[in-house]
């Protein structure tokens, strides 16, 4: 067995139905796959029907499970709405959450105008808000327990990083709102956690934060102790893990899955890994030989 593979065991999603924002491209697309593999109904959402009735013809072929396209750009509350209402009418309830769409792209900030800032927050953000608000309000409202929110972050929503500042900003408010809401929200029985992960190539992203040279340029499997980038299956392991009834105790988490980058860009002496196993007999004669004099 290894990481590639699929971690939960058949029919595990079972009766379930799941809502994954931005389904029908990159991660979403990877972690729906695996959810309908394992038993679940899916409705996989976006502003672009065409791609995501395409995904659904795609998916039902290799999967068991059903799909419901449906067209909705997250920045709009009206059409939040809709979209769970359609949801509901198809599938009787929603069991999950995951909040995935994003939007994102390299550039100094001072070359940004504000609707670029805006259209950064307002897909991210006010995205997930209106996804989560919109949910929560039909669930508490209906009086539906066992609900699960999961938000997908990035690590920079708290080490915070250059040149996609709108994106940190937006994904740092998406981690309070899930600390937050685990907290509030649990006494109606919706648990909240998030994942972070790490480089995992989609199109989406890599067009948009490595174009051009800049993959050759900057390798970003280069930057992880583990030496490589994520694998989509074990993604959607984790995140069909945090969906499912086994991390029932699990309860305002943000799970990182990045092979340990984020922590080697933050410690102050990590940089020395670059010297050679043989030069450390060198070093530790120095350092010893000021020790006996002082
Ligand atoms: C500066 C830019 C720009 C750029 C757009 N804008 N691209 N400004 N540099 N490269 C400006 C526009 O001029 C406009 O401002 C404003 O941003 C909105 O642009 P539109 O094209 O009108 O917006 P829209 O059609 O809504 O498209 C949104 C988008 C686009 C975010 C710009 O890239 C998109 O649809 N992205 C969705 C998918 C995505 O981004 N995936 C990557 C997720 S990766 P003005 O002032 O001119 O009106 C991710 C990974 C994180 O999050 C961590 C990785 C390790
Ligand atoms: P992606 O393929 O570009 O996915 C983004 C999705 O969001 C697309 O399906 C897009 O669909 C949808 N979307 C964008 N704007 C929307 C809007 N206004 N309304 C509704 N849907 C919208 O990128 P990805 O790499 O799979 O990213 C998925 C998630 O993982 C994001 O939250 C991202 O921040 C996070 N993430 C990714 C990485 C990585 O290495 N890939 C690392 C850390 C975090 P449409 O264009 O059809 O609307």
């Amino acid at each position: 067995m290894n990481y590639t593979q699929r971690m939960l065991r058949d029919n595990a999603f079972k009766g379930k139905t799941i809502v994954v924002t931005g389904g029908g491209s990159g991660l979403g697309k990877a972690m729906t796959k695996y959810f309908l593999e394992l038993g679940a109904n899916v409705v996989i959402t976006s502003r672009n029907i065409e791609k995501l009735e395409k995904v659904k013809i795609e998916l039902e072929e290799k999967t068991k499970g059903k799909v419901l396209p449906v067209a909705c750009d997250v920045r709009h509350y009206e059409q939040v709405e809709a979209m769970v209402k359609t949801s509901v009418n198809t599938f009787g309830k929603i069991d999950a959450l995951l909040n995935n769409a994003a939007g994102n792209f390299i550039s100094p900030t001072e070359r940004l105008s504000a609707n670029a800032f805006d259209t950064i927050i307002d897909i991210v953000l006010k995205g997930t808000k209106n996804c989560t608000l919109a949910f929560g309000k039909h669930w508490i409202t209906n009086k539906e327990i066992d609900k699960v929110i999961l938000n997908i972050v990035t690590t920079y929503a708290w080490t915070g990083s250059a040149y996609v500042v709108p994106s940190a900003t937006a994904k740092a408010g998406v981690l309070a709102m899930t600390r937050s809401l685990a907290v509030e929200w649990a006494k109606y029985g919706f648990r909240f956690n998030a994942i972070a992960p790490g480089p995992f190539p989609t199109k989406g992203a890599w067009d948009r934060l490595l174009p051009g040279n800049l993959k050759e340029k900057f390798d970003l499997a280069k930057k992880v102790p583990l030496k490589r980038v994520g694998e989509h299956q074990e993604l959607a392991n984790l995140a069909a893990y945090l969906i499912s009834d086994f991390s029932a105790y699990i309860n305002g988490e943000v799970i990182t899955i990045d092979g340990g980058e984020w922590l080697k860009g933050a410690g102050q002496f990590n940089m020395l890994d670059q010297i050679p196993e043989d030069m450390w007999d060198m070093l530790e004669k120095m350092i010893r030989s000021k020790k006996r004099k002082s």
